[in-house]
């Protein structure tokens, strides 16, 4: 029932030999970028809120050798022929979609002056796609990093996250906040990356406690809604700011909502609460953390989900059903807590937990989500792990 996360070096060897059979070369520059999971602060990234995310042990590694021509081959081990980037040309969107990941971040070197040459390279990713958890981040991180590596540079990380947000925002249009490729960035062991997206500052969190895991469910539903939903929901949230006369939502207090509420109109005076919330919860979860108080996160968890599913209406029936599945197994059965994660309508939900209850929990979630969706989700439970980095290998 708890799936096992694969090793980094299994993915690392799957990347080069796939390299190898497609190409017929060895490689010479790994790469790996992680997903991620948030435990909360949700859809306030974009509202210059606090987001607690960390990077999950589920990564994208890229293999890849430099080809001494000016096109890059690029392939994943999903399946396809390879695509051919000119790289005589600025990169811009084209088909197949995928590929916008990579000409993007390419385009993001480019206009920093830098020549990218030839290379071939092959995608092994254990993330799963469209369940929430960042893969299309981790396939951003994942190519900067390697480009790095081929070019022999260092971005600052913040710099590299930055060119990485704008790649999805110029190549996939989808106009996402920071947090997602802060925390395939930024991913420390044992630690959460919290992240003022007001300041674009990301501070690391200690989450060091063994005792404690978290489960990832993924519901195995993607709702059409998605990319449209999550435009829609920013520009709600940047009517109520503008309505509202403040600069930020920081600048916002729950107090301000209510004496705007019917002038905001529904739903926008909703999402406005959520918002306002939100943030609070988020401040108050990294005080909690700070005193080392876990248990504390239960109901901030559960507040979050609510007002998600009511108030910024991102939920659906099957994360729903995860979710309330996971609180009634409760605190005896070893939930502290659980919530969706990410842009929802669909994706997976996060589950805070006491390690040695995991497996029996995540035997729990499987079974009844089953009962009630007819659905098999996938669950695995991670720590937080490493960012993007390169890899050393045996040549
Ligand atoms: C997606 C976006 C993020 C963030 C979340 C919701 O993952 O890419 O920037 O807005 O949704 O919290």
């Amino acid at each position: 029932m708890l799936q096992i996360n694969p090793p980094l070096n299994e993915l690392v060897s799957l990347a080069k030999k796939g390299l190898h059979e497609l190409f017929g070369v060895e490689a010479t520059h790994l790469a790996a970028a992680p997903g991620r999971v948030n435990l909360i602060g949700e859809h306030i990234d974009y509202c210059d809120g606090f987001v607690l995310p960390f990077a999950i042990e589920r990564y994208l590694v890229i293999a890849a050798r430099p080809n001494d021509t000016m096109t890059a081959r690029v392939a994943s081990s999903l399946g396809g022929e390879p695509v051919e980037l000119d790289l005589t040309q600025l990169q811009e969107p084209a088909e197949p979609k995928w590929v916008n990941y990579l000409r993007g971040v390419i385009r993001g070197f480019q206009d920093r002056g830098y020549e990218i040459k030839g290379f071939d390279a092959l995608i092994v990713s254990s993330i799963p796609g469209g369940a929430g958890l960042s893969s299309s981040a981790a396939l951003e991180c994942a190519m900067a990093t390697l480009l790095e590596g081929i070019l022999g540079v260092s971005l600052e990380l913040k710099e590299k996250a930055l060119l990485c947000q704008k790649a999805e925002h110029n190549f996939a249009f989808v106009p996402c906040g920071i947090m997602d490729q802060f925390a395939s960035t930024f991913g420390k062991e044992d630690h959460l990356v919290m992240i003022d997206c007001q300041s674009g500052e990301p501070q690391w969190v200690p989450f060091m406690n063994r005792d404690l895991t978290v489960l990832i469910s993924n519901t195995m539903v993607h709702h059409e809604l998605s990319d449209g939903g999550y435009a829609l929901r920013r520009k709600h949230t940047e009517q109520a700011l503008s309505a509202l006369g403040k600069a930020s939502w920081r600048d916002v207090s729950e107090q301000d909502v209510l004496t705007m509420w019917d002038q905001l109109g529904d739903p926008v005076n909703r999402r406005a609460r959520h918002v306002v919330g939100e943030i609070a919860r988020t401040m108050a979860a990294a005080k909690v953390l700070e005193q080392g108080d876990f248990q504390a996160l239960g109901p901030l968890m559960a507040a979050s989900h609510d007002s998600l599913r009511d108030d910024f209406e991102v939920s659906c029936a099957e994360l729903d059903a995860m979710v309330n599945i996971a609180r009634s197994i409760g605190n005896e059965g070893g939930v502290i807590g659980a919530r969706m994660t990410g842009g929802g309508f669909g994706g997976s939900t996060v589950t805070l937990c006491e390690a040695s209850a995991a497996s029996v929990i995540a035997k729990k979630l499987a079974s009844e989500y089953l009962l009630q969706t007819g659905i098999t989700a996938q669950i695995f439970a991670s720590r937080p792990a490493r960012g993007a980095h390169l890899l050393e290998w045996e040549k």
